[in-house]
């Protein structure tokens, strides 16, 4: 079949990877993309929000099935774009509905959702303008800090501040409803601070069954050792050794089939990726949030352990049969190394020429912000290339992305070289 995948990530290199493997494949395009999924497949030059223009594209070109790498075109609307239209309703989009993608488009609304179904996750609050007393009243009420503040909306990943001081908290409270976030500050959940390691689940869903995916952790600090600002992500390990058979038999118990069932109860359709960020507090899983796609750079690991033909399990997904289709793991570990901009998270230059990708051996090279210049691949964006390997260790895997990372060069090349320091 012919695949559109919407996207120009990491993530979207390494879907586009895994997907090209399928025999199912026969043609797969991305839009936007990026230089590194253009090795894989055709890049289309179309955003992935630009909803009439995707339209023409898949009626033109007999496009079977269509993949959403972002959260963006979901919480705008693509799946409902396509079934409410006459012409692309035959057409499967892998991603929930808008309804459904409010788990990750609103935290409200997220939980919310997991209040009425019973979801272990850490208690809230939520507050606008009209309530900003009330919010100063609840921070007070709280035992102590650290206080936990989080846009409602989608705030490009910087919308959660965690603070130590009580009266920081109420003036950030303020500040984020006075509109620091934009729209997405306009309601403010306010939640208990949680302590413990962090994982990320991946589910796959056709709306009835599910599929776990390989488990990851991914480490969005700048710095060695979990310090510095939070990034997009700098790296990320699979499989997670805590998150064993038994934390995930709870995991599976509390958290996916509730969330699966509590969707379908609700009535709000949803066929693709559940991502749940979850936390461990005295050995229990606790949702710290959902996403309604992959992780990035979750991705660039989790891929490679996906033995089974990827395309077949998405098929299962769009034709509601994924219960008949088969998920085998790779038992082999498999590590992402993300190399970035100097200068990232902040300010950065982009246009430097990259060298050395013809040198990597034994990785698997992803690009996230890259571009073609002149002939040239230079970078495009904070994060740039991630550098993906398999191993009989976690340390086996992770020294082979070092030395390939070693081997690629821009000017102001950075990466972390403590990946998976804390399992
Ligand atoms: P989120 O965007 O909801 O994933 O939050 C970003 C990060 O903030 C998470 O990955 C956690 O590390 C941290 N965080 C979010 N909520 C909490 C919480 N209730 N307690 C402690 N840390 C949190
Ligand atoms: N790696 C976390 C995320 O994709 O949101």
């Amino acid at each position: 079949m012919n695949i559109l995948l919407l996207g120009s990530g990491g993530r979207e290199n390494a879907l586009a990877w895994k997907i090209k493997q399928s025999k199912k494949t026969d043609k797969l395009f991305i839009a936007p993309g990026n230089a590194g999924t253009a090795l894989v497949g055709e890049n289309v030059n179309i955003s992935a929000t630009d909803f009439p223009k995707l339209k023409e594209f898949v009626l033109a070109n007999n496009i079977n099935m269509v993949v959403v790498g972002p959260e963006d075109p979901l919480v705008k609307g693509v799946y409902d774009y396509f079934k409410n239209d006459e012409a692309l309703k035959s057409v499967p989009v892998i991603g929930p509905s808008q309804k459904g993608a409010e788990l990750e488009g609103s935290k409200d609304f997220a939980k919310a959702f997991m209040m009425r179904h019973n979801i272990p996750t850490a208690a809230y609050a939520s507050f606008t303008k009209e309530t900003l007393e009330d919010g100063y009243k609840f921070l007070d009420s709280l035992e102590k800090g650290p206080y936990v503040l989080k846009a409602d909306g989608l705030a490009a990943g910087k919308g959660v501040l965690i603070i130590n001081s009580l009266e920081e908290a109420k003036q950030e409270l303020k500040n984020m409803l006075d509109g620091m976030f934009g729209d997405a500050s306009a309601t403010v959940v306010i939640e208990e601070f949680l302590d413990g390691i962090e994982c990320s689940v991946f589910v796959l869903s056709d709306g009835d069954s599910y599929k776990i995916l390989p488990v990851a952790k991914d480490y969005k600090r700048i710095g060695e050792g979990d310090t510095g600002p939070n990034t997009g992500g700098m790296g990320a390990v699979s499989p997670v050794s805590f998150a064993n058979a038994e934390y995930m038999k709870k995991v599976e118990e509390r958290i996916v089939i509730p969330t699966v069932e509590g969707l379908k109860k609700e009535g709000i359709e949803y066929k693709g990726f559940i991502f749940l960020g979850l936390i461990r507090v005295n050995n229990e899983p606790v949702v710290i949030e959902y996403n309604v796609r992959m992780g990035d750079p979750e991705t660039e690991a989790v891929m490679l352990r996906i033995e089974s033909d990827f395309v077949d399990l998405l098929e299962g997904v769009a034709m509601g049969n994924l219960s008949e289709r088969e998920l085998k793991e790779d038992p082999r570990y498999a590590v992402t190394v993300m190399l970035v901009s100097g200068g990232y998270p902040g300010d950065y230059e982009k246009g430097k020429v990259i060298s050395g990708l013809e040198k990597v051996e034994n990785s698997i090279v992803f690009h996230a912000g890259t571009t073609e210049k002149d002939g040239n691949i230079v970078t495009n964006g904070g994060r740039v290339i991630a550098v993906s390997s398999y191993g009989n260790t976690q340390a086996e895997a992770l020294a082979q992305s070092f030395e390939n990372a070693k081997k690629i060069d821009f000017e102001g090349k950075y990466y972390r070289s403590d990946i998976g320091f804390d399992l």
